[in-house]
């Protein structure tokens, strides 16, 4: 009876202490240089100021400005600039591919939007949020 109780009491612990190890962050960091990080954030706040400013062109109906936002500042063009290639050698694998699948997507949606019908444009929009998303709920950096 005494192991029986000793026995649930330990199911129990472990279920519980389960669950909070589900509730910690289980992003695996990637450590980069403090100059590599400050540039890395304040490309990430340009990224979300892009897509602000694609949706208020999209909701205006200004298809081609919101391409022109998009391919610039998120597409395959905006790699030199937001030094991709350098960073790229500090991230994993997974992090380097969630990065291009991001600025390739962008550039699928700068042609969408270019075609000049708005909803699909949001459609595609969307795998670009999806890509943001993928990369963040995988990594941090600090
Ligand atoms: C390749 C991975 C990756 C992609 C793709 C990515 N991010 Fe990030 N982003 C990060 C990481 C890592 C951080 C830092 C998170 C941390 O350390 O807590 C971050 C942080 C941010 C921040 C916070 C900046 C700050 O100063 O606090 C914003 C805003 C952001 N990202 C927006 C975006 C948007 C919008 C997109 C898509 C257009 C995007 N990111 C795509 C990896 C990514």
């Amino acid at each position: 009876m005494k192991k029986r109780l000793i026995l649930i009491a330990t199911i129990l612990l472990l279920i519980t202490g389960n669950i909070s190890i589900a509730g910690e962050d289980s992003r695996q960091l990637v450590q980069l240089p403090k100059m590599m990080q400050q540039h890395m954030m304040s490309n990430m706040r340009d990224h979300l100021t892009a897509i602000n400013e694609i949706l208020i062109y999209l909701a205006s109906d200004q298809l081609d400005q919101a391409a022109e936002v998009a391919e610039s500042r998120l597409g395959m063009s905006s790699l030199e600039s937001h030094g991709a290639e350098h960073m790229a050698g500090f991230m994993p694998e997974g992090m380097r591919k969630a990065g291009t699948n991001m600025h390739k997507a962008a550039s699928r949606f700068a042609l969408k939007a270019q075609e000049g019908d708005a909803l699909p444009a949001y459609k595609s929009l969307s795998e670009v949020t999806s890509a943001c998303v993928a990369c963040h709920s995988g990594y941090r950096i600090q």
